[in-house]
């Protein structure tokens, strides 16, 4: 199967009506630890799903599944595995044991903070990837935080972000928390250095120690930024990548704040997943045919982003924290070997909560001039009240119906006979937005850990599709270098390189 047998094929489908389509191609929907996928909303033919599982077995997508799961270098560039997935399994073999050692590590000491009663506050200080998950996570349960610990995350450089964390809690009663895998985050150091100081000035240095705990990678750093400070540090493995690192100490935090025995379930769940990406053929595996689904539609359908529309209250940071996942994982061009990705990669990753989109830009969704994939993750809950679970599930689906449909000229011309024209022509809903349901009865922890298990292994296995490396992150150097390059300038030391960034230094002055 050739780039060009498959571009004659998108061309073939972008003449289609993508509700036709979807009348003569209805997939059986796909189900996985929970999970429920439906992908019949998608310019995908019979013709053009059998093209998709021909290319990923001439791709050995398979074998990338292997690979994944026997600890292969599949981050070349940085010559490590991704053993994301050995967080959350009983040790396979001792290749792993030492990586999952970490994370139980990390659930005895939440065991003995959860126990902890002098401690009414905990403060997640970390970013990006040592921010989004527990964030994500704390938002998930926050219904089910233990009684006695109010939790509070800081990750912007931004002064406001610590001292809004910090605002009412007593340093006596407070644990820091500094999640860092490189302990070279400018933005997590100096709000560390700013917390650590918080808690010297009130309980002096020896006290202080007691309140502080770090979770890294690199713990020679952490030594030397501690000076002697005998704070508690937990590892976490340099072969979790930071975007993948949820399941890792990193998590000790949410750990402690929500239950050890929760958060037992949400790596069950996932383990439940890697299981079902493990051992389903190519054309049932869901993460394999989901990352079909964002090759087909990025890289021959043309569509530059995708929304994922959560459908759920639980979910509202899903989107915010699939941004890292997808987009720092496969925002290339260049491939491990120094070669040019053949085609476009990672589409724009955005979204939102639903209903509330329906609110902002679900207008944008259904008569812009751009087409978007849509991903609607519902579970709506059995234990809420029965008529809002009834409504965001209805609204769900007729946002799907609505977007793929649209409403034709002819359709309001008969509902409304009575429109002038020029105002008939304004409610013609386009259609031809396709969408994926992807929903589960009740958003629990193992659910939420299927979840992310399952965008984890989509991502990788179309990084793979698109002959990326998805475990490192070289695009992000570049901006942290220039920054510090441009205090000096700030301060009038010197003068930025850039005349573009010269001058608005200078009217920032
Ligand atoms: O954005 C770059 C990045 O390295 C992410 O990959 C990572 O999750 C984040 O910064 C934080 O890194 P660290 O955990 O090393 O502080």
């Amino acid at each position: 199967m050739t780039f060009d047998e498959l571009n004659n094929l998108a061309a073939k489908a972008k003449a289609s009506e993508l509700r036709d389509l979807a009348a003569a191609h209805t997939p059986a929907p796909m189900k996985a630890a929970g999970w429920t996928a439906d992908v019949s909303r998608q310019f995908v033919s019979a013709e053009v799903e059998a093209a998709l599982l021909e290319y990923a077995q001439q791709e050995n997508l398979t074998g990338a599944i292997e690979d994944l799961f026997s600890a292969a270098i599949v981050n070349p560039s940085e010559d490590r595995p991704a053993l994301h997935w050995a967080l959350r399994l009983p040790p396979e073999s001792d290749l792993t044991a030492t990586e999952h050692a970490t994370t139980v590590n990390a659930l005895h000491k939440a065991t003995a903070l959860a126990a902890d009663t002098t401690v009414s506050a905990i403060v997640h200080i970390g970013i990006g990837g040592s921010d989004f998950g527990p964030r994500l996570y704390a938002d998930a349960f926050a219904d089910r935080l233990l009684s006695h610990v109010e939790l509070r995350f800081c990750a912007n450089v931004d002064p406001l972000d610590l001292e809004l964390a910090l605002a009412g809690l007593d340093p006596g009663k407070t644990l820091i928390i500094g999640i860092s895998k490189s302990f070279g985050t400018e933005e997590t150091l100096y709000n560390l250095e700013r917390a650590k100081t918080w808690l010297e000035s009130a309980l002096g240095p020896a006290e202080a120690a007691n309140h502080l705990l770090l979770v890294t990678a690199n713990p020679d750093r952490a030594t030397k930024w501690l000076n002697g400070v005998p704070a508690t540090t937990l590892d976490m493995p340099l072969s979790v990548g930071g975007r993948y690192s949820i399941w890792s100490a990193a998590s000790v935090a949410v750990m402690a704040s929500f239950g050890v025995e929760t958060f037992r379930d949400f790596l069950d769940g996932a383990a439940d997943m890697d299981r079902h990406v493990k051992t389903a053929p190519l054309k049932d595996n869901l993460a394999a045919r989901l990352a079909l689904l964002d090759f087909w539609n990025t890289s021959f359908m043309g569509f530059g982003s995708r929304a994922v529309l959560a459908y759920s209250r639980r979910l509202r940071m899903l989107p915010t924290y699939l941004q890292q996942l997808e987009m720092e994982s496969n925002g290339k061009s260049v491939g491990p070997e120094g070669h040019d990705a053949p085609l476009p990669t990672a589409p724009l990753l955005w979204g939102g909560e639903g209903s509330v989109g329906q609110h902002s830009y679900h207008q944008w969704l259904h008569q812009g001039t751009h087409i978007v994939p849509t991903e609607f993750i519902l579970a709506p809950g059995s234990r809420s009240d029965g008529d809002g679970v009834e409504a965001l599930t209805a609204h769900a689906l007729a946002q799907a119906e609505v977007l793929a449909n649209g409403r034709s000229l002819s359709e309001i011309n008969a509902e409304e006979p009575d429109l002038p024209a020029h105002i008939a022509r304004q409610k013609i809903h386009p259609g031809g937005r396709p969408s994926t349901i992807l929903h589960t009865e009740e958003l629990t922890p193992a659910r939420l850990g299927a979840l992310i298990a399952l965008y984890e292994h989509r991502t990788y296995l179309a990084g793979v599709l698109w002959q990326i490396n998805s475990f490192d992150q070289w695009g992000v150097e570049r901006g942290k270098t220039m920054a510090t390059r441009l205090k000096p300038v700030l301060r009038g030391e010197s003068k930025a390189d850039d005349p573009a960034t010269q001058r608005l230094v200078e009217q920032l002055k």
